[in-house]
């Protein structure tokens, strides 16, 4: 019988593993995730570790004045605010973040701050290896007959290699055809630049790597830095910093009920569209196959716009698609490592 693809991929009940259905696949119970690529993630592990700078020093600002309201805000993106009664701080007022206020743009549902964090914790979850850094030096936690499965060293090789990939690329302006250029417009004129923030400037070019690593002070046990403007991730240079242009904003939205996962977890971190055109399928689940549906399925905090989206005109649709369509991922990917 010929592989069927289930209709739906979440919500599968009743696990089948080793087909005795013969439906020809094997059902599942658990998450489905679809990973996003790592092109670029220095400069993204940058952002994150330069606002999370800028909301610490909010928190404390908040903490040394009672009862004033601090708002929470980096790089033109608001966070809400936040306050502090003299006992403990107010959090109600936060807004896309967890409390502990450090920016997590790695996991789809934001769940790590830096390219380290996440590989530490596939490496268990994926891989069944367990770091040295989680475990100890010496230490057979699993009962496999194995210690020291993977070396401080070998999680920073990993590191390294991550944040120095390529940076995707984007169809130059004076390049894209007069309908490209109208789907930029689109893309500002139904909101989508709200989230979807086009690209940040960070105050350094360098970006730092820690260990241990203090996920609230990413400044702290710094062994290594990377001047992000060198090949290969070869990010375009502005002032001290360097132009990281990913349309995302690196915060949590609620993506309302349609795209709630099995877990009642409906926040998601922005995805990152530059390199959209090379990436399908699309959303966390990987439920879209085309760009459009993947619009169409914004609910929740994006709903109005995904309703614009509905509502456009068969021309401004097709040029917000064929705007999206220049993002594209880097042609030859680790050539100059
Ligand atoms: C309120 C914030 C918000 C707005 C406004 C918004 N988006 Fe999104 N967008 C998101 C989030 C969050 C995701 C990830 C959802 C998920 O993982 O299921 C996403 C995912 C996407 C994706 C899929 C990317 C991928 O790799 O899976 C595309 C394409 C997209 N948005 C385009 C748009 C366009 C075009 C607009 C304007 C009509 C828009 N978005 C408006 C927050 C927003």
């Amino acid at each position: 019988m010929a592989p069927q693809v289930p209709a739906a991929f979440p919500g599968i009940i009743d696990p089948d593993l080793d087909d005795s259905d013969d439906n020809g696949y094997a059902e599942v119970q658990g998450r489905v995730i679809n990973p996003p690529f790592s092109f670029g993630s220095g400069g993204v592990e940058l952002v994150g570790k330069e606002m999370t700078q800028d909301l610490q020093a909010q928190k404390a600002l908040a903490e040394a004045n009672p009862s004033t309201s601090v708002d929470l805000e980096s790089k033109g993106v608001s966070f809400g605010s936040i306050s502090h009664d003299g006992v403990g701080f107010n959090f109600s007022q936060v807004e896309g973040i967890g409390p502990d206020l450090v920016v997590r743009p790695f996991g789809r549902t934001g769940c790590c701050a830096t390219v380290r964090e996440f590989d530490t914790g596939a490496m268990q979850f994926h891989h069944g290896i367990q770091p040295v850094e989680v475990v100890g030096a010496g230490v057979d936690a699993d009962g496999d007959g194995v210690a020291d499965e993977l070396l401080e060293g070998e999680l920073s090789a990993m590191h390294i290699f991550q944040v120095s990939l390529e940076r995707p690329r984007q169809k130059k302006v004076s390049k894209q055809t007069p309908q490209e250029r109208a789907g930029s417009d689109v893309f500002n004129d139904i909101g989508c630049a709200d989230c979807h923030v086009r690209e940040f400037v960070t105050n350094s070019k360098h970006l730092t790597l820690s260990l241990p690593e203090v996920m609230e002070d990413p400044s702290a046990n710094v062994y290594f830095s990377i001047n992000l403007t060198r090949s290969a991730p070869g990010f375009r240079r502005s002032g001290s910093g360097v132009v990281v242009p990913l349309f995302a904003d690196l915060k949590l939205h609620d993506m309302g009920p349609d795209l709630t996962e099995e877990t009642g977890n409906s926040l998601f971190q922005t995805a990152r569209l530059w390199g959209i055109a090379d990436t399908a399928p699309y959303l966390h689940d990987g439920r879209a196959l085309t760009l459009g549906e993947a619009i169409s399925e914004h609910g929740g905090e994006a709903q109005a716009n995904a309703d614009a989206f509905d509502a456009l005109s068969a021309a401004d649709h097709d040029a917000l698609i064929a705007f999206l369509k220049t993002l594209r991922t880097p042609r030859s990917p680790n050539k100059n490592l």
